[in-house]
């Protein structure tokens, strides 16, 4: 039940706020609510009185609207309602009596053990839910750092700034998972990147995770732990995709292994590096390094994506099924088979070409 001012009401407290507002700065008077002192509030908290007259109220607590100022205070008279009658937080546990299992949850976000009134306004607001603030500038007035990642970043996140914006992954009050998120974090982000056709903001539709990852049973290691943030910036990264380190954006990328720092964070960073090896890596025909022949040129050097698939795919070794191939989402079947001796693609980006990795090399 929303609980929006009743226009009778609305008429007779804000012909009395105006004497309020104007007694209000007169030193403290006795009786008169305990000046904020609080260590976390933030300058738009103010003294947390009722909107000043000429604010146009949003909403309104059916408990001020009543127009009893000593359900909380200890006066019932507007003019001087006086000093509080409990400590906030147990004023609003009175009719909130949720908040006391909320509050018991494990993860406990500090200024709403300290006092409710850090966000809300007991009395009325510009915004839904009471609040002093829209939830993004809210949240952001104490977490600075976090607004400083998410408007420096050269890719942003649309979660922060759309729909419940910080509070579709946090919860405001208390969890029980750390960094009071709502969920998981591998349920948030597989839930919310499960919507058909979500796109980036360059107009690319983004991948259904959840159609992906039911229908991939090889899912890469960081994937199977349930850690999207070993190569994701949540709240915005200065890389593609919001990665946590580079990777190339397109298909062909002259090479460079500080392009790759993302893979080679937890892979070798030789694995494309040496025409010739018989240990960096399977993918060789004898000693004919295949990686290196693929990735490593000066100009059109393939990147990962062209044969492998980052978060899960069908093959073992994450090979991918199909090669993406412009940005219709369209792809060119790789094919990829294993073999006795190693392994072969199908006829499509070259002709069938098998490689052996048990043998030395068969020239051809
Ligand atoms: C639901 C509880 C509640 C009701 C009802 C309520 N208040 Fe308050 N009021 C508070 C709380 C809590 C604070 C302290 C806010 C803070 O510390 O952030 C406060 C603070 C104030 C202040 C600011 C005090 C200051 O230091 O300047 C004013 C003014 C005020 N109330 C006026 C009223 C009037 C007038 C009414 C009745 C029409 C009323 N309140 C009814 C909870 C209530
Ligand atoms: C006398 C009972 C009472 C007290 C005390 C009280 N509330 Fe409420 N509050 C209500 C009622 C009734 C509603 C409207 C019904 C609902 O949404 O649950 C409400 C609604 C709210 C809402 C939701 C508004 C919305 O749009 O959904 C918030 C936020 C809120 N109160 C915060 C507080 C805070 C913070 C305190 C302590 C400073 C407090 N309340 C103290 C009775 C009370
Ligand atoms: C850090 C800011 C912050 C503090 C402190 C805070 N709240 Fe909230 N509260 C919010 C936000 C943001 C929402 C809106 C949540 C949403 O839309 O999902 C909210 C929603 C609510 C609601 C509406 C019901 C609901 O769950 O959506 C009530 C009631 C409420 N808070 C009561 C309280 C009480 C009681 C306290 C003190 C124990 C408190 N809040 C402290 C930010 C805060
Ligand atoms: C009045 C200041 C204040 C406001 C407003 C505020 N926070 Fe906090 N928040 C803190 C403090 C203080 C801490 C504890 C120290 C820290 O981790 O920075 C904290 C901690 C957190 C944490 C980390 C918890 C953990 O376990 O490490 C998250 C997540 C968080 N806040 C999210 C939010 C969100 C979302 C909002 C808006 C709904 C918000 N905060 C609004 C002061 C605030
Ligand atoms: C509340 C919904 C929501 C949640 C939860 C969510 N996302 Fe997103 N995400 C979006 C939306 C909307 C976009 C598209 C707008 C954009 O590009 O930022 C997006 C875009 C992205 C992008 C592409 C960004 C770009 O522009 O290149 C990545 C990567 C991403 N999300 C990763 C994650 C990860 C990792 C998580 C979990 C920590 C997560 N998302 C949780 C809504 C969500
Ligand atoms: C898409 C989900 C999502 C959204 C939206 C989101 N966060 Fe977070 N936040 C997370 C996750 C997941 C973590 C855990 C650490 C990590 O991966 O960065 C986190 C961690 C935090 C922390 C703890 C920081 C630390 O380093 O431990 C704070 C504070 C925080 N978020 C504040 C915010 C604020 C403020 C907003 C809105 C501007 C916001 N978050 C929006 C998912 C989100
Ligand atoms: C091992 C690193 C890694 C992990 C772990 C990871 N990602 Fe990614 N993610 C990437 C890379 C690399 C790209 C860019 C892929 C490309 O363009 O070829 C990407 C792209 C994305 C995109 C944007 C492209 C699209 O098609 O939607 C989203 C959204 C995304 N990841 C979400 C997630 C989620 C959700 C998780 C956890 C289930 C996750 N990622 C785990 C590396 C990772
Ligand atoms: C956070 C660490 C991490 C990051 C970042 C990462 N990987 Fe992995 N990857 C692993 C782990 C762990 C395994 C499983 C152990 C193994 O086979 O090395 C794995 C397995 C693989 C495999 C399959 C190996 C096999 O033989 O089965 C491929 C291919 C792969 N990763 C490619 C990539 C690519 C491409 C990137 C960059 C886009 C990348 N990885 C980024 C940790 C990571
Ligand atoms: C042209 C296709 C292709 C490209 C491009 C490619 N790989 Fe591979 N990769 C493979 C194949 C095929 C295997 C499996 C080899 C085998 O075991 O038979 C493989 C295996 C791997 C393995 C497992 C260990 C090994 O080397 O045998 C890792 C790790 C790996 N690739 C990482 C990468 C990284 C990182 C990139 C981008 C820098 C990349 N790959 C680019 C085809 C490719």
């Amino acid at each position: 039940m929303r609980s929006r001012h009743r226009a009778v009401q609305l008429a007779l407290v804000s012909l009395l706020l105006p004497t309020l507002a104007l007694a209000a700065p007169a030193p403290a008077k006795k009786g008169a609510p305990a000046p904020s002192t609080g260590t976390l509030r933030t300058a738009f908290v103010g003294k947390g009185g009722p909107l000043p007259h000429g604010v146009k109220v949003g909403w309104s607590h059916a408990a001020y609207e009543n127009g009893d100022c000593s359900i909380c205070h200890v006066n019932k008279d507007v003019k001087n309602p006086g000093a509080l009658k409990a400590s906030v937080n147990d004023l609003c546990f009175q009719c909130h009596e949720e908040f006391n299992a909320v509050m018991n949850r494990q993860v406990k976000h500090p200024p709403a053990v300290e006092r409710c009134t850090n966000c809300h306004n007991a009395h009325n607001a510009t915004e839904k839910k009471l609040l002093n603030a829209d939830v993004y500038t809210l949240c952001n007035g104490c977490h600075t750092k976090i607004k400083a990642t998410a408007e420096n970043a050269k890719v942003k996140h649309g979660a922060l700034t759309s729909g419940g914006k910080c509070v579709s992954c946090h919860n405001p009050h208390a969890a029980n998972v750390e960094k009071l998120l709502v969920q998981l974090p591998f349920d948030l982000c597989v839930n919310c990147h499960s919507q058909e056709g979500l796109k980036d903001d360059k107009g690319v539709t983004l991948t259904n995770f959840s159609k992906l990852l039911a229908a991939n049973k090889v899912w890469h290691a960081p994937v199977a732990n349930k850690d999207c943030s070993a190569c994701h910036m949540t709240h915005g990264s200065p890389n593609f995709r919001l990665l946590v380190e580079d990777y190339p954006a397109k298909f062909y990328a002259p090479y460079d292994p500080k392009n790759y720092a993302l893979c080679f964070t937890c892979h070798n960073d030789k694995v494309a590096a040496t025409a010739e090896t018989t240990t960096l890596t399977n993918f060789r025909d004898g000693s004919r390094n295949l990686h290196f022949l693929h990735v490593n040129k000066t100009e059109r050097g393939r990147t990962c994506r062209a044969c492998h698939e980052v978060h899960a795919s069908p093959f073992d070794h994450q090979i991918r099924e199909k090669t993406p191939f412009g940005s219709s989402g369209w792809g060119l079947n790789v094919g990829w088979q294993k073999t006795a001796t190693g392994g072969q693609c199908a006829k499509t980006c070259h002709d069938t070409k098998p490689y052996s990795n048990k043998t030395v090399a068969t020239k051809k």
